[in-house]
């Protein structure tokens, strides 16, 4: 057993995978991200019942825009169906949905659909649910880093006041902290612009899992997997075993 509480607070996945396992299938890669879509409703259920109170999904890159025409499309088309359908049954649930990423560049049915799903479920504290969508590692810290420096500019601040909690404060999830598990379906092992900052002391876990397949097992294994590290921040295995062992003020 690791020193890692064995519940991770802040759970975030590359959900890779889905036009593989589709072409496996001989069908078309948006028939992959139609199953995957399945495979999104079982892992937010499956992380809520688990404890865990954020929860940040990467939903479509900055880089993605990059696919073929028609596969953006429909998943542009699958991103507005299924907060339709389903906003009503996270709201019930007690989830908040927030979506992270640039948003300008999303056509104006899927922009409202968003601020509909967010402002529905606004009051929801059960878990948060976090949806990266034209989201980039590197853009998220460029807009910090621009908000940064505009402040400095009208003087509401000073560039020495500048440390991690003003950097971070301007990143755009705030409030959902550090990343503690940071999942990969698909088999690759890379981060590719997915969260750069709030990853910085991750334990991160591989599966080679496509995602439409990614079921309860393998969500306990990388659960399991998680509580049996040690997370030590720096510190020795020492240092953190004789902590254990005394009493808590
Ligand atoms: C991930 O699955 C979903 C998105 C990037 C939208 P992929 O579509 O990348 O699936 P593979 O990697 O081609 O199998
Ligand atoms: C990363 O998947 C983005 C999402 C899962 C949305 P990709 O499949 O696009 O990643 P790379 O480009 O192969 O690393
Ligand atoms: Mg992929």
């Amino acid at each position: 057993m690791g020193s890692a509480s064995a519940i991770p607070a802040h759970v975030a996945i590359i959900m890779d995978g889905n036009g593989r396992w589709a072409r496996r299938r001989m069908m078309p890669r948006s028939y992959g991200h139609k199953k995957g879509v399945e495979a999104v409703r079982r892992a937010i259920a499956f992380f809520a019942r688990s404890g865990v109170s954020r929860l940040t999904l990467f939903a479509f890159s900055s880089e993605n825009w990059q696919r073929p025409r028609d596969e953006v499309s429909s998943l542009m088309s699958l991103f507005v169906s299924s907060l339709q359908k389903n906003t009503d049954e996270l709201d019930e649930k007690g989830i908040r949905i927030r979506f992270i990423g640039d948003r300008s560049a999303f056509p104006e049915a899927l922009r409202a659909q968003i601020e509909h799903s967010e402002a529905q479920t606004r009051g929801n504290e059960r878990m948060t649910l976090n949806i990266a969508a034209n989201y980039g590692g590197r853009w998220d810290i460029l807009q910090a880093a621009r908000a940064l420096a505009a402040d400095c500019r009208n003087g509401r601040l000073q560039p020495d006041a500048i440390d991690e909690t003003a950097f971070e404060s301007r990143l755009c999830m705030p409030d959902s902290g550090p990343v503690d598990l940071f999942i990969r379906t698909g088999g690759e092992r890379r981060i590719s612009n997915f969260l750069l900052w709030q990853s910085a002391y991750a334990e991160l876990y591989f599966c080679d899992v496509l995602w439409p397949d990614f079921d309860e097992a393998a969500m306990q294994q990388a659960l399991d997997d998680y509580a049996g590290r040690q997370r030590r921040f720096g510190k020795t295995g020492e240092q953190l075993a004789e902590a254990a062992t005394l009493p808590e003020d």
